[in-house]
């Protein structure tokens, strides 16, 4: 996949912005807040419909401005796509979602038209932070994969308020009857996401071992990855949560909220068996959420029959020789944006483009 044509308007410190990288690595270099990780935000907005660092959409918006606008074309092996997001200052218009000119209703269908990896510092948190982290990063990367695994989350987690919010008007006086009925709909909803994550764990699993040795070059550290869930490798998952949520009912109207699920999923990391979250160094927890976001890589590309854009923000400063050079030889032949404060953080990349990043303008 190749980024042919990136357009920002009113996007962050951007009034007007037109891209054209060429097919390989890009660099942009720049102080820091310049501006460089608004370019990257501004792509992963166009893949997933979200900001990959904030989860209010009207922080990109340009202070003072009304509405920004990103849009993206892209060349895939399928043809040319374009996708395009608008958004609104005012709180209650919704964003708008452009795919191939047409205005889409849902955010799924704008879902793999454009797809992307995102290396960044704040990747440290999918393996020291709590289970949030990991589970985004699980349902980032599967809703890029399907778009039906992003439609079946957003219904499991829709159905989950709602029966949240039951739990608490039992509480204050409301009939139990309702319960039953989403405690059905809960345990249907699981299945798609149970079955999916079950699946991409393995996957992961063995990816992560592979990419973990190649960067850190020390064969008896071995990284591997599971899947902890209540459903544990239920082969019924409907059943087992509707008994789960029975089993937990009377917790559950006490705590006003659902115990049980796949919203409390986790991803369990461990390096030569310890979990490296408790053992780990910094240096080795950096390189699992390398071997973390390779892997990502892995997956889509072989979903996709091709790689997806790569966007390396900040990262390389950060890893020592030997392990920057063994990033950049996994990189090559894939269409790749780097930002960097300083050219020497580069040294062993070759890049075919070098913008320099100034206060909204890029030259
Ligand atoms: N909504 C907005 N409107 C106007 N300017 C904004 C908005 N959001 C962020 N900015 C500006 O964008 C700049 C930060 O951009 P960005 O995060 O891309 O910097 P950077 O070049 O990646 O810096 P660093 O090297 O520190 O990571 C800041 O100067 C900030 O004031
Ligand atoms: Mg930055």
């Amino acid at each position: 996949m190749v980024l042919k044509r990136l357009r920002l308007h009113d996007f962050r410190s951007y009034q007007q912005l037109s891209l054209t990288p060429p097919s390989g690595v890009t660099v942009f270099v720049g102080e820091n807040g310049a501006g460089k990780t608004n370019l990257l935000e501004a792509i992963h907005l166009c893949c997933l419909g979200r900001s990959h660092r904030t989860s209010n959409d009207r922080d990109m918006i340009r202070e003072g401005a009304e509405t920004c606008a990103v849009h993206a074309k892209v060349e895939t092996n399928m043809g040319t796509d374009e996708v395009g997001v608008r958004l609104y200052a005012k709180q209650r218009s919704k964003k708008m979602i452009y795919v191939n000119g047409k205005i889409v209703g849902r955010i799924g269908e704008l879902m793999g038209h454009m797809t992307c990896v995102m290396f960044s510092p704040e990747d440290l948190e999918i393996i020291k932070g709590g289970p949030a982290n990991r589970r985004r990063y699980l349902d980032m990367l599967l809703s890029q994969c399907q778009p039906a695994y992003f439609y079946a989350i957003q219904t499991y987690l829709s159905v989950l308020k709602q029966r949240n919010a039951l739990l608490k008007a039992i509480a204050r006086g409301e009939s139990r009857r309702q319960l039953d009925v989403w405690d059905e709909q809960l345990a249907a909803a699981c299945v798609p996401i149970v079955r999916l994550r079950q699946q991409t764990a393995i996957k992961l699993n063995a990816l992560v071992k592979k990419h973990y040795a190649a960067i850190s070059s020390r064969e008896h550290e071995i990284l591997t990855v599971r899947l902890s869930s209540q459903l544990g490798q239920s082969m019924e998952p409907q059943e087992e949560l509707a008994r789960l949520l029975r089993q937990s009912r009377d917790d559950d109207l006490r705590r006003l909220s659902t115990s049980c699920g796949p919203h409390r999923d986790d991803l369990d990391i461990f390096l030569k068996g310890h979990e490296i979250k408790a053992q780990g160094s910094q240096g080795q927890m950096r390189t699992a959420a390398l071997a973390l976001r390779l892997s990502e890589m892995d997956i889509l590309t072989d979903m996709q029959n091709e790689p997806p854009l790569l966007l390396l923000d900040d990262v390389l400063s950060e890893l020592d020789i030997g392990r920057r050079s063994m990033l950049i030889l996994q990189i090559r032949n894939v269409q790749t944006l780097i930002t960097c404060t300083d050219m020497k953080d580069l040294k062993g990349a070759k890049p075919d483009c070098v913008l320099t990043v100034d206060d909204g303008f890029v030259r």
